[in-house]
């Protein structure tokens, strides 16, 4: 297949263009490099031997994409454009909702321009309604998010389900991520994030590393086993095979699936840092700090749903995680500006 990979130079996306060369398929990506590197699939190109179309571009600008698909015979989308800081969300929703829904709109108009109707799109846990019951099943509540970032996934969500409904030709994948770490097994390509990170494992990696002092742990007062956060983290590696898996599901059969690739258990932020701690071989400076708002005590996914209809689920477990994680950051300390 033509797959047509929207910020496909970021972090999942560059993850998962290694996955799909890998298996055989022409990968095209298209970004506007605003949260990204041109670096990270250069390496992606030498890890695989294979090559990566890459277009600079917005996924708000429709005529550019009209002519991208007029000239490449696309057969699939997926779809990974977007902005993703919770906290600038915040400050900056209307940015948010311009790139995430706006762009989303301009995308799907485009692809319904050039008959082409599949699409696997970037949603998230931070979609469900907060809750008691955990593990989360797909059909569990969504909610009110606490923050534009999050609203815009589930007005998307929306906005793809009321399109499949209206034409049902189109083929649609909703893929709630649960907590994505980690990095390709190489250590040469992995989690880039610009200036603070908002993300504990990038945070303690940071840390650990030098470039930043102690981590600060948000709140060890919620009801869990140690009193600190809980979430289900995800290799981004067993996350990129999950996109092939729902790709290779939905395509020819016309839906809209919803999917959570998580791994279907919860660490604890003090279980992280001793995980990363042991693998690392170095102690990670941390204090505890006020909860950070917006959070919830826990988070983990039902990813049983997955395993049936897909036949995947996630192999890689804690250990992995921070080894790959830990190989990226040692390497690479400031990301893809070591480029070499
Ligand atoms: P990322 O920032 O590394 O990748 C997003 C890519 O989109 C970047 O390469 C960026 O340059 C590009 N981009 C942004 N706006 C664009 C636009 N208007 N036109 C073209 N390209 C644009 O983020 P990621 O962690 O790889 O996340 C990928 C997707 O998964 C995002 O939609 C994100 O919301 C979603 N997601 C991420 C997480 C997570 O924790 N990383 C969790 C759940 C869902
Ligand atoms: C994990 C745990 C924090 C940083 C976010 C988005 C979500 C999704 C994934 C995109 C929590 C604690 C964190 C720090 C800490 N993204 N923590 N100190 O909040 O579960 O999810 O990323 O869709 O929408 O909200 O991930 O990595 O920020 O936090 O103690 O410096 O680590 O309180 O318990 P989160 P996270």
């Amino acid at each position: 297949m033509k797959v047509f990979l929207t910020g496909g130079a970021g972090f999942i996306g560059s993850h998962t263009a290694l996955v799909l060369v890998e298996a055989g398929h022409d990968v095209v990506v298209y970004d506007n490099l605003s949260n990204a590197s041109r670096e990270s699939l250069n390496r992606v190109e030498r890890l695989t031997g294979g090559r990566i179309a890459f277009i600079e571009g917005d996924i708000r600008d429709g005529a550019r994409l009209d002519r991208v698909f007029a000239e490449s015979d696309i057969d699939a989308v997926i779809h990974f454009a977007g902005l993703k800081a919770v906290g600038e969300s915040t400050e900056q929703p209307l940015a948010y909702y311009e790139n995430n829904v706006a762009g989303t709109l301009t995308l799907c108009h485009a692809m319904d321009r050039a008959n082409l109707r599949t699409l696997v799109f970037s949603s998230s846990a931070t979609v469900y309604a907060e809750s008691r019951e955990m593990p989360l099943p797909e059909d569990a509540p969504t909610g009110r998010p606490t923050n534009p970032y999050g609203s815009s996934k589930l007005m998307i969500e929306w906005l793809l389900r009321d399109l499949q409904t209206a034409d049902p030709r189109w083929s649609i994948a909703l893929l709630r991520y649960f907590n994505p770490v980690g990095a390709h097994e190489s250590g040469r390509i992995g989690e880039d994030p610009q200036g603070r990170p908002n993300n504990l494992l990038p945070f303690i990696s940071q840390v650990a590393v030098g470039r930043l002092p102690e981590l600060a742990v948000y709140g060890n007062d919620y009801s869990t086993r140690d009193g600190t956060g809980v979430r289900d983290y995800i290799h981004v590696m067993d996350l990129a095979a999950g996109h092939r898996a729902a790709l290779d599901a939905i395509a020819g059969s016309a839906g809209l699936w919803t999917w959570n690739l998580g791994t279907g258990r919860g660490y604890s932020v003090l279980e992280m840092i001793r995980a990363f701690e042991n693998v690392a071989d170095r102690e990670i400076a941390y204090r505890i700090a006020p909860r950070r708002p917006g959070d919830v005590a826990e988070c983990w996914a039902d990813a049983s749903r997955a395993e049936r209809d897909l036949g995947w689920r996630a192999e890689r477990g804690l250990e992995e995680i921070m080894r790959d994680a830990w190989r990226w950051q040692r390497e690479n300390p400031e990301g893809y500006r070591d480029a070499g």
